[in-house]
């Protein structure tokens, strides 16, 4: 086992696309970290120089103590798991997951025992015949994570490993695999661009953006407090409802112009807004009910829907708002309805939305 440490970690691609721009974080001992963020942020990147399978142009990896920059991945003692699987169409699923094994030249029977435990743990021991193709995705997947925890590392990478199973055997799998890494305790990073997944799943939480981190933090101290408007609208769905709002000077902090921002489900129907809190008049434009809840597509009027929030009321543009309310609601297309929120609830950033300000 062993902790993870990134400092100052850039990556130029040879051609010049600047991927990772500076990246510091640290994963300890048995800790479960993903890295989240729309494609092409630089996850993919990051991970693979982890794994050393590319160079890094600036910074250090540290793993368990030992700068590893230099190092070759074989050497690097950890093991990675891919959405592709990647596994050997001609072996069996006894021969994926020993073939790494016997490449190191373990003894016979030790690599016995390894793969026997890891079929045992991943429930796939009556498959150990078979070839891949006689396998659903699900097994497959099974069958890669066998193979990474034959081989006992210091550290686990996922690289979106989910990504090609369908939506319900990805939650049965998502499931499994925090079931599997508490049991075994391996420091673990992982990368997905969805951030369900990245919410379920991790310990530490590492939104990534354009090449860089916006926020480090344990996932519901993120949701509930981020730190960037980015961070707001990628953790969370439906995203966090963001309104400009012009002549902020009543909020505490904020000189003139802000964003204003609120989740869906802080959104309430009632007619008179707590005190401080904000109050808007919708009309429902569209509905979705997705059963134990319905979301409400509200376009807010263009007058009277200042925050009452502000000493001197802060103007909020026309704009859409999501609002998220007990399935057994469903309002009317084209009613006019009021929308509440307490003002605990509201978050307000910076008007270019790099910065937090605390209410
Ligand atoms: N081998 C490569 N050569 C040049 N640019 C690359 C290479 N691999 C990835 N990139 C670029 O680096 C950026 C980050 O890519 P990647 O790490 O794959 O993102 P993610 O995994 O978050 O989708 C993207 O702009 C991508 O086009
Ligand atoms: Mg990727």
């Amino acid at each position: 086992m062993a902790n993870v440490a990134l400092r100052n970690v850039h990556k130029t691609y040879p051609g010049g696309v600047e991927a990772i721009k500076g990246i510091d974080f640290e994963v300890g001992d048995g800790q479960f970290c993903v890295l989240v963020g729309p494609s092409g942020c630089g996850k993919s990147t990051l991970l693979r120089m982890v794994a050393g399978l590319e160079t890094i142009t600036g910074g250090d990896i540290d793993i368990g103590g030992r700068i590893v920059n230099q190092i070759e991945p074989a050497d690097r003692d950890i093991a990675m798991v891919f959405q592709n699987y990647a596994l050997y169409p001609h072996m069996s699923v006894y021969n994926n997951m020993a073939y790494g094994l016997r490449n190191r030249g373990m003894p016979k029977p030790e690599i016995d025992t390894r793969v026997q435990e890891a079929a045992r743990i991943l429930e796939i021991g009556a498959l150990l015949d078979r070839k891949p193709r006689q396998l659903s995705g699900g097994q497959r997947q099974r069958v890669a994570m066998g193979r990474a925890i034959v081989r006992q590392p210091k550290v686990f990478l996922f690289d979106e490993p989910l990504s090609n199973l369908d939506a319900k055997l990805r939650i049965a799998m998502r499931v499994e695999i925090r079931k599997l890494q508490r049991r075994l305790k391996t420091t673990s990073i992982y990368v997905t661009h969805d951030q369900l997944e990245a919410m379920t799943l991790a310990d530490i939480l590492v939104v990534m953006n354009g090449g860089r981190v916006e926020q480090i933090g344990n996932p519901l101290e993120i949701y509930q407090k981020p730190a960037t408007t980015f961070v707001a609208s990628f953790i969370g769905a439906p995203p966090m409802n963001l309104m400009p709002l012009r002549d902020a000077g009543g909020f505490k902090a904020a000189g003139g112009d802000g964003i204003l921002g609120i989740r869906p489900e802080d959104i309430l129907l009632l007619n008179e807004a707590p005190a401080g809190g904000l109050a808007l008049n919708l009309t429902v434009e569209a509905i979705e009910r997705v059963g134990a809840e319905t979301y409400i597509y509200g376009v807010r009027s263009q007058q009277g829907d200042a925050p009452t929030v502000s000493a001197k009321p802060g103007e909020l543009p026309p704009g859409e708002v999501i609002v998220r309310v007990p399935g057994a609601i469903a309002p009317a297309i084209g009613e006019r309805i009021r929308a509440t929120a307490p003002r605990e609830k509201l978050h307000l950033f910076s008007a270019d939305g790099r910065q937090r300000i605390d209410l």
